[in-house]
């Protein structure tokens, strides 16, 4: 690929710089393949016009959705023309013949009189329009905009460009995944891999199978109709709904990839139709999150049924590509069956990883037989399967190395680098998610092509894709968070050649694209960009002053802060250097662009003796031993991204760090229970049961260490008779100088969870 242009050599010269880039360079996300200047600049306005070509009914469509673009996002509302009026022009060229782009590129050309985008084809024209889009969208302003003249020539650096939306944990409606799709699209994302079924409920309407969607399509939540939590909880699309979708994605030029997940992750399967399980027992649809036992049966009528629903699957989805899972498949079920350790050594298998590679390739036969391709997670290549299968590599990047050296196609889509259902940031604001964060620049920085290939099985890799899980998405609010900016990243490691990747520039163009998502009501995070306030806690709780300290997770644009109140704007005084404040105070920040635009809304900390001294429970870290954690948020509390609540599923522990505890007299903790729904599958064993004195267990506070001289017990509540927030409070022995605590929740391990939303330490008159 080529980079001719002065424009990226100079992009990538300021990188060193913690500047905004080029404050000229034009804010497209993801940045072209080749981009260069002429000078001057076309102003485009009201009067400006659409110029298709005659008889090009296919792109009426994408004429039609920059216009609606326009509107929506600066005001302007271009009418669609027939031949060029006296007026600036965007023409539309789709011309087959073309030499100037390669599938799905465009050739952009601003000039004194209009625009042009000329492509080989319709996505290619489609991408055009998009990059036209955003040279019309500078910045928030609406109206006329002038657009650099530039000569783009632009195509993409992988053919697979993937976004994965998992509807079974969480269920989206249809104008939400709608939504959803626009953003691909305005991304240059090409595929939407759609996780359909699972244990938690079996999404997509099946009408030789019936009762797939009249019951696996619902759960009943742990806890239904206790404290807010609904009856059940589900949905489904109908086959008008997901043909709706289907054709929505194809006129953005995306592929809707259908995952139908196979042997395992069968749960709400099996409790529809029990005979294709293994146990023929009917299980309930699983409300646990995590590794569930029940698989699909390997005899006739099991395949029966799922030829069957692939049937219906390949009539609904146009794709190639029709994706089986293969993941997460505890062959437990299979293992104890005589039928199918029977059916296993009939067919000379020799365990059931083999069978697993055998019930593939048999699925992978049906859909070839009728054009299709299979792909499946990296676990298909555990058992041997056909070269034809496309592996897409979850557990970390070596699935993809394996499965490319061996001649299969690979897309990229490692845990936890791609996994959007992971933290942006570890600020105690994030909200659900799981742990560790992966933060905007370790999205960007992805590279698809592990090192460890050569040139020929680099061929192999279609691609890079994001997947966003949503056991801990209870809303499209916290999909929306999850998801924007980090699909910024992604577009630009899937589309634009590698040698212009580029941190510092790409931040530069990120705060016309935060306008962009404005203009659109789409919640994106401003997590990378958000100030940190930072103090020596315990140095403010002895001295009554702090010395203050900004900073946000990119280390990037302007902070200005103030101290009596007001909210921080742009005339605020602005951060150059740590400061000190004499306590009781309030410091409040936000983040600015270059251009003015807030990069991150305004943050705040109180600081005084009480605030120091309360903690949320997401700033409390795990007890030494077990970094599991996530922060999960209940379905009645849904409303907002907030409250959220940290847990570690094996060890209900927390530290609160060390603090001086002269004249602190007691403690006061908000807690919280939760359901224990999580399915462990052989980790199970690795929770940490403890010994309670009381019938519901206690939180146990420690002094120091979580072996040390207990300072408190505080009895937990009867589950079944009290509400699910509550407090506890207790008087704590008089001490001295600086001691952390370690606080462990005592609760019997096959009762609920309990987690610390708040701890607070209270001042007062201890007792010797
Ligand atoms: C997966 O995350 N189980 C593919």
């Amino acid at each position: 690929m080529r980079i001719a242009s002065l424009f990226l050599f100079l992009f990538l010269c300021g990188a060193a710089m913690r500047v905004d880039a080029d404050a000229t360079a034009p804010p497209l996300i993801p940045l072209p393949a080749e981009l260069s200047y002429g000078s001057g600049h076309l102003r485009m306005d009201a009067s400006t016009s659409i110029v298709l070509q005659p008889n090009d009914a296919a792109n009426r469509a994408t004429a039609g959705y920059l216009s609606s673009l326009l509107r929506r996002t600066r005001g302007l509302s271009p009418r669609i023309l027939a031949s060029a009026p006296e007026v600036v022009a965007i023409t539309l060229v789709r011309d087959p013949h073309a030499t100037v782009v390669n599938a799905e590129g465009y050739a952009l050309d601003v000039d004194a009189h209009g625009v042009r985008i000329v492509s080989r084809d319709d996505a290619g024209l489609f991408h055009g329009v998009i990059t036209l889009w955003q040279l019309m969208t500078p910045d928030a302003l609406h109206g006329a905009v002038q657009v650099p003249v530039l000569h783009i020539r632009d195509q993409p650096r992988f053919v697979w460009r993937g976004l994965m939306l998992d509807s079974a944990r969480h269920f989206q409606s249809v104008a939400e995944i709608e939504r959803l799709l626009d953003q691909m699209a305005q991304h240059k994302l090409n595929v939407f891999h759609w996780h359909l079924t699972d244990d938690q409920g079996w999404r997509i309407q099946i009408k030789r199978y019936p009762e797939l969607t009249r019951m696996g399509a619902w759960r009943t939540p742990p806890d239904a109709g206790h404290d807010g939590e609904p009856e059940r909880y589900g949905g489904f699309y109908t086959q008008e709904q997901i043909r709706q979708i289907v054709a929505y994605a194809a006129a953005r030029h995306i592929t809707v990839v259908p995952e139908i997940d196979m042997p395992g992750h069968a749960q709400a399967a099996v409790a529809s139709y029990p005979q294709f399980g293994v146990t023929g027992k009917r299980p309930s649809v699983s409300v646990d999150w995590g590794v569930n036992p029940y698989l699909y049966n390997v005899d006739d009528g099991s395949f029966d049924f799922m030829d069957h629903v692939l049937d219906e699957v390949m009539a609904l989805f146009p794709s190639k590509y029709i994706h089986v899972g293969g993941d997460e498949a505890v062959k437990d079920q299979w293992q104890a069956s005589p039928e199918v350790q029977a059916k296993m050594h009939a067919l000379g298998l020799k365990d059931e990883d083999a069978l697993q590679g055998w019930f593939i390739n048999r699925i992978g036969l049906y859909l070839a037989a009728h054009g299709r391709q299979l792909v499946g997670w990296d676990e298909i290549l555990d058992g041997g399967v056909s070269v034809d299968a496309t592996v897409m590599s979850w557990r970390g990047s070596k699935g993809a190395i394996k499965a490319a050296q061996q001649g299969h196609d690979v897309v990229l889509s490692p845990a936890p680098d791609l996994y959007f259902d992971q933290l942006q940031s570890d600020r105690v604001d994030e909200t659900a998610g799981r742990i560790p964060a992966q933060s905007l620049a370790h999205v960007y920085a992805f590279e698809p092509v592990p090192k460890e290939l050569d040139a020929a099985q680099a061929a192999h890799v279609l691609g890079a894709q994001a997947n966003m899980w949503t056991e801990h998405m209870p809303t499209m609010k916290h999909v929306e968070h999850a998801v924007f900016p980090r699909l910024d990243a992604l577009s630009e490691v899937d589309w634009s050649p590698a040698a212009s990747r580029d941190w510092n520039g790409f931040l530069g163009r990120l705060p016309a694209q935060f306008a962009r998502y404005r203009a659109q009501g789409i919640g994106y995070a401003d997590s990378t960009f958000a100030p940190d306030i930072k103090l020596d806690r315990n140095a403010a709780l002895v001295g009554g002053t702090a010395q203050v300290t900004l900073s946000n997770q990119a280390g990037y644009g302007e902070m200005h802060y103030t101290l009596d109140g007001r909210a921080p704007d742009r005339h605020a005084p602005l951060y150059q250097a740590p400061f000190t404040v004499k306590l009781p105070v309030t410091v409040r920040a936000a983040t600015f662009a270059r251009d003015g635009s807030m990069l991150a809304a305004p943050r705040q900390r109180v600081l005084d003796r009480t605030s120091l001294l309360s903690l949320s429970g997401n700033e409390m870290p795990n007890c030494p031993g077990s970094d599991f954690r996530l922060r999960v948020q209940p379905m009645p509390d849904a409303t907002s991204l907030a409250p959220v609540y940290s847990i570690n599923v094996f060890n209900a522990c927390q530290l609160y760090p060390a603090t001086p505890m002269d004249g602190v007299a007691r403690i006061h903790v908000d807690a919280i229970r939760l359901e224990r729904n999580y399915a462990l599958a052989h980790d199970a064993k690795l929770v940490v049961s403890r010994p309670h004195n009381t019938p519901f267990g206690e939180l146990v506070v420690h002094q120091d260490q979580c072996t040390g001289l207990v300072l408190a017990t505080l009895p937990l509540p009867d589950p079944e008779h009290s509400v699910r927030r509550f407090t506890l409070d207790a008087a704590l022995p008089a001490q001295q100088g600086g001691h952390p605590l370690c606080l462990i929740y005592t609760a019997p391990i096959d009762g609920p969870l309990y987690a610390l939303d708040r701890v607070a330490l209270i001042p007062g008159t201890t007792k010797p």
